[in-house]
């Protein structure tokens, strides 16, 4: 490189003087140079330059904002049912239905059957029965319709009528037999002991309706036995039916 203004311009002038040197020189051989020539054509393009650097990265877009609600749409198919739920509790019970046409009339009785009413049955046990209390002749010997009821030791009443009742009994103590028709006394018979063995009986004859109950009973002395040999019964007969 040049260090100083001067050495360049020292060089161009000398450049110069060697030019005008030569240009003495030529004139003097030849005739005044020509016009200069017509410019030619433009050259071609040049080739494509190398691909440029990548640029730098855009500024992010904003998210775009929501748009206006749009139409309620048609509804849809209806579901397909759903499963069958558990057995409910069951109900209250249904009022009564209505009462059913009366029956065929039932065959009619034997005459016999229909007004006979009649019982005899026996008191087993060593033991006496309790003071005060209902005597229950426990065993029948002949009661074909269970008008006595040897479980309650009470008659009852089938077959209105006059019916004759009476008993036997036998004793190991005093005694006194009750004999009541629906709670009222309506016989009393008592004996003292006197003898080993001992007997005592009562009766009477007594209307009944259908229902009236008949039974015999013990006082506070009660000295009712029924063993071998020294039985205790009851009997009861239908006398004239109503
Ligand atoms: C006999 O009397 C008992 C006790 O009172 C009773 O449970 C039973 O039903 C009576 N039996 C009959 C055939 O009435």
């Amino acid at each position: 490189m040049f260090k100083t203004f001067w050495e360049p311009m020292g060089l161009c002038l000398a450049l110069l003087l060697l030019a005008l040197e030569t240009t003495v020189n030529s004139q003097s051989c030849y005739g005044t140079p020509g016009l200069p020539g017509m410019p030619g054509t433009p050259g071609k393009d040049g080739r494509d330059g190398q691909k440029g650097v990548k640029g730098e990265p855009g500024i992010p877009a904003s998210p775009g904002t929501q748009g206006p609600k749009g139409e309620k749409g048609e509804p849809g198919i209806p579901g397909v049912g759903g499963k069958t739920g558990p057995l409910g509790p069951p109900g209250m019970p249904g009022d009564p239905g209505i009462k059913g046409p009366p029956g065929e009339p039932g065959i009619s009785g034997n005459y016999k059957q229909k007004h006979q009413s009649a019982f005899s049955v026996i008191r087993r046990t060593g033991q006496h029965p309790d003071k005060n209390t209902l005597v229950v002749f426990n065993h029948p010997i002949f009661n074909p319709n269970q008008d006595y009821n040897t479980t309650s030791g009470k008659f009852t009443c089938r077959v209105p009528g006059f019916y004759y009742f009476v008993f036997h009994t036998s004793q190991t103590a005093n005694l006194c037999v009750n004999m009541y028709r629906n709670r009222e006394r309506v016989a009393s018979f008592c004996d003292h002991k006197s003898n080993n063995r001992q007997v005592s009986s009562g009766g009477t004859l007594l209307h009944m309706e259908a229902g009236h109950q008949i039974w015999l009973a013990v006082n506070d002395y009660n000295g009712m036995v029924g063993t071998a040999e020294s039985d205790s019964v009851f009997s009861g007969f239908l006398l004239f039916p109503d």
